[in-house]
């Protein structure tokens, strides 16, 4: 008989009672719940809402060589249980990030991972080495759902050759930290591109990334975000991004770090489930920013109740296919 989870008890978990920790290969986080890059803007704007040292961890806005100033407005719109954006990876470039937002971030005791971008190769090794000189951060996400222009505007994510170009490029870069590779749900076999990521050096795989939708307005004919398309996140693409998880589960053995659609405490687990070690939480941050914190206390009560007192035993529950 699985044992039932209990969200809504009322009671508060007595302190230390549950082990939320968990281990990314070499970065051990508090708990496994981490907020999700582009949602949580440096980090440091929402210190005045959230108590930070709480998180497991925050990945930062996308990071690129030089500042960019991203996409025309609208740049979000509400869909059915979920989310349009196509905010064009705005951000003030790594330098700036280095100089002004990371010295305030890296006082909060939590892991702060920078989620680094680029157009070219070239471009993703040079965001690496400017953080290389830089103090506290935990790990680095390489978030590879970028059109390489060299090769004619292809997505790197899609492209076995060219994941295992930029990923082998930025393990090369990156001596001092673990790279984490965020993957792009737009492939035909994410079980091959998480081997090609895997083989590259990853040392964890962040799955997924939005995917490529729009929604438009039939009367004026116009796309509800200015840049046309955007991605899709939220609730709407749980189920989708759950099976991409178990597929890269089967795939590989590297840590998996599940994102898409999680509002609740029970959404984590099914993450877990299927064989991730720790999740990230988005969009549910644009309708609650304080949803990380909420959700940890949330976990560790639904733990506790259901007497499961180490986060670690509800991973890979769903183990008897894996092989
Ligand atoms: C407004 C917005 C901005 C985002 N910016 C980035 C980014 O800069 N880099 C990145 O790797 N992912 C970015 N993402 C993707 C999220 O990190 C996450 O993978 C995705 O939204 C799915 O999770 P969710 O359903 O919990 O939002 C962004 C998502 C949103 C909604």
């Amino acid at each position: 008989m699985p044992r039932a989870i209990v969200l809504s008890s009322p009671e508060v978990t007595p302190a230390g009672a549950v082990d939320l920790t968990v281990q990314i290969g070499a970065v051990r986080l508090r708990n496994p719940i981490l907020a999700a890059s582009g949602t949580f803007g440096y980090g440091v704007e929402f210190a005045h809402l959230v108590d930070l040292n709480r998180l497991g961890g925050i990945v930062v806005k996308g990071l690129s060589r030089e500042p960019m100033e991203g996409a025309p407005a609208p740049r979000l719109c509400e869909t059915p249980s979920g989310m349009l954006n196509a905010v064009g990876l705005q951000n003030i470039g790594v330098r700036a990030f280095v100089a002004e937002k990371l010295p305030v971030l890296r006082k909060y005791d939590t892991a702060i991972i920078a989620n680094v971008f680029g157009y070219s190769v070239e471009d993703y090794v040079e965001v690496i080495q400017v953080l290389e000189d830089a103090e506290g951060l935990a790990a680095y996400e390489l978030n590879i759902s970028c059109p390489n222009v060299k090769r004619g505007g292809v997505q790197f994510g899609g492209d076995p050759g060219m994941v295992a170009e930029v990923v082998g490029a930025a393990r090369k870069a990156s001596a001092k930290r673990p790279l984490w590779v965020k993957l792009s749900p737009m492939v035909a076999d994410i079980g091959l591109i998480a081997r090609t990521a895997e083989g590259g050096g990853a040392d964890a795989l962040t799955v997924a990334n939005t995917y490529p939708a729009m929604a438009v307005d039939p009367w004026t004919g116009k796309s509800c975000l200015g840049n046309q398309t955007g991605g899709l996140s939220g609730p709407s693409i749980k189920p989708i991004t759950l099976r991409l998880v178990w597929e890269t589960r089967k795939a590989v053995k590297t840590p998996i770090i599940g994102v898409g659609g999680i509002e609740t405490a029970k959404d984590v687990l099914e993450y877990l489930a299927v064989g991730a070690t720790a999740v990230q939480v988005g969009t549910a941050s644009f309708t609650d920013p304080k949803v990380s914190q909420r959700l940890t206390a949330d976990l560790e009560r639904a733990l506790f109740n259901a007497k499961t007192f180490t986060i670690n035993e509800m991973r890979g529950k769903i183990s008897a296919d894996f092989g």
